[in-house]
């Protein structure tokens, strides 16, 4: 019946991913009210936080790990969101609108895509391989920690290979 794929996600992860759409959500919620009042600076701050960054792809490539298509519609949609952010900065509403609907149809082709499908440890190591080792979500989980540098202690970056994902190396 329903014809999506699965993402494996252990509890712990698939109650993360959750809550990082809600807040997707209410950052267009914010880029909407921003283009209704000419606020770009309210536009440009909504943008940055479903923008590309090395800590949502490292995000990205954990939740992914059993299903690698997933990380590449993940980072594309990331990508693309942060052409809201550069017309907000060029002051161009149109270009906001016009880029805000080419978010959300990443949005809604990974939804039509994508089921989460919660798994056990043992099911997770099957799936991915030995994924790159768990990150901290119990830290993540506290308000405004993910956006605190090293809130993600158990994260190996250097684990994930930026290079296959054709994006830029991170900076140092
Ligand atoms: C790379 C894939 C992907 C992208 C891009 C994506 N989502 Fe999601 N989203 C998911 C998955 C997977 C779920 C969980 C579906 C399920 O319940 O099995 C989800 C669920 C949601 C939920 C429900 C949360 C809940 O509490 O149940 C909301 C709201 C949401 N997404 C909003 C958004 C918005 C807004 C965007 C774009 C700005 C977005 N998502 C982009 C994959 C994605």
């Amino acid at each position: 019946m329903d014809s999506r794929t699965p993402v494996p996600l252990l509890p712990m992860m698939a109650n993360h991913q959750k809550q990082n759409m809600r807040d997707h959500l209410l950052a267009v919620q914010e880029i909407v009210l921003g283009l209704a009042t000419d606020d770009f600076a309210a536009i440009e701050k909504a943008a940055s936080r479903i923008g590309f960054s090395d800590r949502e792809a490292a995000m990205c490539n954990h939740m992914g790990a059993g299903a690698p298509a997933f990380i590449e519609q993940a980072l594309a949609f990331h990508h693309q969101a942060d052409r809201i952010g550069e017309a907000a900065r060029a002051r161009d509403r149109a270009k906001v609108a016009t880029e805000l609907g080419a978010t959300l149809q990443t949005c809604t082709s990974c939804h039509a895509t994508w089921k989460q499908q919660i798994v056990d440890e043992a099911t997770w190591t099957r799936l991915t391989g030995g994924a790159p080792p768990m990150m901290d979500h119990g830290a993540m989980m506290k308000p405004g920690a993910m956006m605190k540098p090293g809130a993600m202690p158990g994260m190996d970056h250097g684990a994930m290979d930026h290079g296959a994902m054709k994006h830029d190396p991170p900076t140092p």
